[in-house]
């Protein structure tokens, strides 16, 4: 019933009267008021006013830990401020597997090949934590399948490899994993998600390369039902692959990476090799082909950007 009261609030947009609401449903006053503050503690911004009624203040975008955490098997652990995710899930003792850490602003975010990540705007700035039993060396496949999973819920994207979510050639999230480990065991992942998701501008040296969804689409998105697709897919395509591996993945990855059969430019330790992309292996490495010979690239230690531009 509190969802059909939700619905109400959103078919409405304005103020709604509690009289209008028990009788639209059929339920009584205090049943309203009691659905309500259900809704309330589910982290929904709602407003009553005596005279007036109930008001969902959806123009607030906030994120709702409530909400999100609907959609973490493990814990979720929620900064209005810090400096990256990424770090805090690092630094928390005693996480549970399938943790989520998320902030509403991030202060000194970090980007792959440490570079620094722009986290501008209202945006989905996140690092889910695992304990996979898995051994290192297959860790660079965590983060393909991360891009499967965020490209399978933005429409029209693609991905750049390893792992550069792009619309129309750019950026509309990224993807920093990180783990800790000892001898051959993992102890832990940390895959960092941030997603461009209603941001409205950039600055001038960013505009030609990143995008946000609000940029492509004109439409603002709700947040916390955007993390929630997230992470559902998200929660999927891992379970599959702790399952499966990756060759379940390897056809999907190709069709949705938009490097395969474009030349390259795979940029190694300062050093710039121009080749051509042919393939994904079962490692999850960007096979690439120069003068008749192929040669693998491991996202770890490589930089990949296309002849013509970004991607
Ligand atoms: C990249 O494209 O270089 C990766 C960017 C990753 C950014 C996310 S935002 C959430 C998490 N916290 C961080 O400090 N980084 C990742």
């Amino acid at each position: 019933m509190k969802y059909k009261i939700l619905e109400m609030l959103k078919k409405y947009g304005g103020y709604v009267s509690g009289e209008k609401i028990s009788e639209e449903l059929g339920i009584t006053r205090s049943a309203v008021w009691k659905h309500m503050n259900a809704l309330k503690r589910d982290g929904y911004d709602i407003t009553s006013c005596p005279s007036k009624g109930y008001v969902l203040d959806e123009a607030q975008d906030k994120l709702s830990p409530a909400q999100i955490a609907k959609h973490v098997p493990g814990k979720l652990y929620f900064y209005k401020s810090t400096t990256s995710t990424n770090d805090e899930a690092k630094r928390t003792k005693d996480a549970p597997d399938k943790s989520v850490f998320i902030a509403e602003t991030q202060t000194a975010a970090r980007g792959r090949l440490g570079r620094s990540w722009a986290s501008r705007g209202n945006g989905l700035w996140m690092s889910i934590y695992l304990k996979p039993d898995i051994p290192p060396c297959n860790i660079a496949q965590l983060t393909l399948i991360a891009g499967i999973a965020v490209s399978r819920v933005i429409e029209n994207s693609k991905i750049k490899w390893p792992n550069d979510i792009l619309i129309d050639g750019r950026k509309v999230c990224g993807i920093l994993t990180e783990m800790t480990a000892e001898a051959d065991r993992i102890t832990s992942v940390i895959i960092g998600i941030g997603i461009n998701v209603n941001t409205e501008t950039f600055s001038i040296d960013l505009i030609r390369k990143a995008t946000s969804l609000y940029i492509e689409t004109k439409v603002k998105q709700d947040r916390n039902e955007f993390a929630g697709r997230i992470l559902d897919e998200f929660w999927s395509v891992y379970d599959e692959y702790v399952k499966n591996g990756f060759r379940e993945f390897k056809r999907e990855y190709k069709i949705r990476c938009t490097n395969i059969q474009r030349d390259v430019v795979v940029i190694k330790n300062g050093e710039e090799i121009t080749a051509r992309a042919v393939d994904i292996n079962e490692r999850g490495e960007l096979v690439c082909m120069k003068r008749g010979d192929e040669f693998s690239v491991n996202s770890g230690e490589v930089s990949v950007r296309g002849l013509l531009g970004y991607n």
